[in-house]
């Protein structure tokens, strides 16, 4: 059993392989937080410490002023009693007032892991995993709340799970104002604190930084995910690294508006949480109803990011990702975006896609330009019927032309978005969220459907299945291409509930297509990488990571990214230099080695005008990546050199048996007679011989994974390699 209750104490001890969490119910009811960390068969209670604090208030029947809520580790603070921090939980009674006193109701254990209604989760089984589920509900006896904290345990990945579900079991509507779902408070600790920031075409970059007092925070506001901050945190010893140092993250399994932050209190006192905004939040419970909180990954490493890293890998490739493509290489493909933009017909998608099969690539997905009147970005979204003049065809004409070059057929769509210029518009205006009376915010011209209204979300699905079922349509790329400003919903309770609730009808239509279409391999972007989060990976086994196809960025973005995803979750493709973005020229051999290190690899470019010996070259990497594919998709990642600190970028994949690696170079920066370069792979089985596939050289594992091998070739800028080991017995 993972998962141990003292029935005597009312601790609650979760252990997994590597890590305990620990929390215990006190003498009050109030259920206090007392470890995360190292694995210990101990009781934790002795780190607990009171005394009169001044003005840290204490609740009334206590009657004892060394006890305050307000200095005490929470294991989930809620505004009303006296804590003062960031609270995760506040709530309105129907007179008004605010406050809740949220004490033990009672404890449930289940095998297996738990799953949320209507939102994507961690799954995992009770026989293959050892997973497990504690419920623990806490009650305000004055309102009849209820707040239901579900951990689940996945203990050989080392992960924890945490959502919540609060109910309204009284007789009057509550309304929630501010819902987050996980925290973590350390009694003391000299920590760091990593997080994800950026911009359009430049997302998750790395930022570090020592957690002083005050509160440091990242989220969104933007209705999604967001490029600017990904839900994703890591907080480490000051003075971890990638292979030292104690870590915590969590994760957030939500793709909508967020809030997480870490504050270090007037006690040295830390906390970490993470959860929903509460900016225009505000959700009504009626009596009887219940309300869930996304779910929040947690792990812990002893042993520093790079183990950490790995735990969510594995978690999100396997435990959140699901379906058909999950375990599958990926088709190669050429995408018609960079190559074409809206300038395409059938003839030249069809003639680039006899290139691509003459250069090996699997299939051809047609992006942006293909429905109604599109052949510019101002018109046309919610009108997702083929231009027919314009493919020469129905979309299931072309997709059989392709099909009959040996290709696979891809689809671009845009389903949350509608252009003011549109059928569907016309028809219905009030499907678009707007303010009435104040002029709209357009994005990129268009504006966002209500996706919290069943009838949108029929109308959208009806018209994507008539073009799915015409077609032999295998992959699709879901865009998602502004941010939401206006909100306001016409059936509505309260519009404070919009933003919660367009993402529930969001993840409702992307669940009807999975389930509809099994085989389908959907690809989730919002002009790149702005909704690249846990919950997307539910129904989307990859992610478009950056409109930004520039090598150079990429090793950042991908780096950045790596910390929280797996590669496999990662889209990265080869495109034309000069870069349309940057205007960088970088070797095609840097462009492919830096795209190969995603699960979802290809070309963005016009394959037309490659010269014949760039056409070799594709061709080789083509056949490469075919190689390497399923070390990508199935191997343990290692980070083994950093494009912001280092003058070379490296990383690695190991089999999760250890009989094969693969580690990739890139040289960043060179100077005039610079000293040599040295990369040192990590994770191969010690004691063992590795074999370089390419030179035939065979090294000790331990001298490689201790001073590593000399990069005496690799002089100029941005040259790179890619070396391949196998394990010499293997
Ligand atoms: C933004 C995406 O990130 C691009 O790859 C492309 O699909 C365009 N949208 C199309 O409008």
């Amino acid at each position: 059993m993972s998962i141990v209750v003292d029935e005597e104490t009312l601790t609650f001890t979760i252990n997994t392989c590597a890590s305990t969490y620990q929390m215990q119910v006190d003498n009050h009811g109030y259920l206090l937080h007392l470890y995360y960390g190292a694995h210990t068969d101990g009781y934790m209670g002795y780190v607990l410490t009171y005394c009169d604090r001044g003005f840290s208030g204490t609740p009334q029947d206590v009657a004892d002023r060394t006890y305050s809520l307000d200095v005490l580790p929470q294991e989930y603070p809620f505004q009303g009693m006296g804590d003062m921090r960031n609270p995760l939980f506040v709530v309105r009674d129907a007179q008004g007032a605010y406050g809740c006193d949220l004490r033990f109701n009672g404890y449930a254990l289940t095998p297996g892991k738990y799953g949320l209604k209507g939102l994507p989760a961690v799954y995992a089984s009770a026989d293959a995993d050892g997973a497990e589920t504690l419920s623990i509900t806490l009650a305000d006896e004055r309102t009849g709340l209820e707040v239901e904290l579900l951990y689940g345990v996945l203990p050989q990945l080392d992960i924890i799970t945490r959502a919540v579900v609060v109910r309204n079991t009284g007789d009057s509507r509550l309304i929630v104002k501010r819902l987050q779902t996980a925290c973590l408070d350390f009694v003391h600790g000299d920590f760091d604190v990593m997080s994800f920031f950026g911009r359009h075409a430049m997302e998750r970059c790395l930022d570090r930084h020592r957690v002083s007092h005050g509160a440091f925070s990242i989220g969104s506001r933007r209705g999604s995910s967001s490029h600017q901050y990904n839900p994703m945190m890591v907080l480490c010893d000051h003075d971890a690294a990638e292979d030292s140092g104690k870590c915590w993250s969590m994760s957030f399994v939500y793709s909508g508006g967020f809030h997480a932050s870490v504050e270090k209190d007037q006690f040295e006192q830390t906390r970490m949480q993470m959860g929903l905004t509460d900016e225009l939040f505000s959700y009504p419970v009626e009596p009887g109803e219940e309300l869930v909180a996304p779910e929040v990954i947690m792990s812990f490493a002893n042993d520093g990011v790079g183990h950490l890293s790995q735990n969510l890998h594995q978690c999100i490739a396997k435990h959140v990702c699901r379906g058909y493509w999950r375990d599958r290489v990926r088709p190669i493909l050429i995408n018609s975006w960079e190559a074409h933009y809206f300038d395409f017909t059938g003839d030249s998608l069809v003639e680039l896609a006899r290139k691509a099969a003459d250069l090996n690539i699997d299939m051809l997905v047609m992006d942006d330009g293909w429905f109604g009147k599109r052949d510019n970005d101002t018109c046309a979204l919610g009108d997702w019927q083929p231009n027919v003049a314009k493919l020469g065809g129905t979309v299931g004409e072309l997709a059989r032309r392709v099909n009959e070059l040996g290709l696979k057929f891809g689809l671009w769509v845009e389903p949350e978005m509608v252009s003011i210029d549109s059928d569907l518009y016309r028809a219905h205006p009030d499907w678009a969220l707007d303010v009435p009376g104040k002029p709209m915010v357009l994005g990129r011209d268009q504006l966002v459907l209500d996706m919290t209204r069943a009838d949108v979300r029929d109308n959208i699905f009806e018209q994507l299945c008539a073009v799915l079922d015409e077609a032999n349509i295998e992959y699709l790329k879901w865009d998602f291409n502004r941010s939401i400003v206006d909100v306001f919903s016409r059936p509505a309770r309260d519009q404070g509930q919009v933003l919660y609730d367009y993402v529930l009808g969001l993840y409702d239509l992307l669940e009807r297509l999975c389930q509809r279409y099994p085989k389908l391999l959907i690809e989730g972007c919002a002009g790149g990488g702005g909704r690249f989060d846990a919950g997307m990976l539910y129904y989307t086994p990859q992610i478009w990571t950056s409109d930004n196809t520039d090598a150079v960025n990429r090793l950042a973005i991908q780096y950045g990214t790596s910390f929280g995803y797996p590669a496999s979750a990662m889209g990265a493709h080869v495109s034309a230099c000069p870069n349309e973005i940057t205007g960088r020229t970088v070797p095609l051999s840097m462009r492919g080695i830096v795209a190969m290190a995603g699960g979802g690899f290809g070309y963005e470019l016009d394959l037309l005008k490659l010269t014949d010996e760039e056409c070799d070259e594709v061709r080789a990497q083509v056949a490469e990546y075919r190689e390497i594919a399923p070390l990508v998709l199935n191997g343990k990642y290692y980070r083994l050199a950093s494009p912001f600190t280092d003058a070379l970028c490296a990383w690695e994949f190991v089999a999760q048996d250890g009989s094969e690696a693969l580690v990739a170079v890139v040289l960043c920066e060179v100077d005039g007679y610079g000293v040599s370069s040295y990369v040192v792979p990590r994770g191969l089985t010690p004691d063992a011989m590795y074999r370089d596939v390419e030179s035939g050289a065979v090294y000790p594992a331990n001298a490689l994974m201790d001073t590593g091998l000399p990069l005496a070739t690799m002089t100029s800028p941005f040259s790179n390699h890619l070396f391949r080991f196998k394990r010499v017995d293997a």
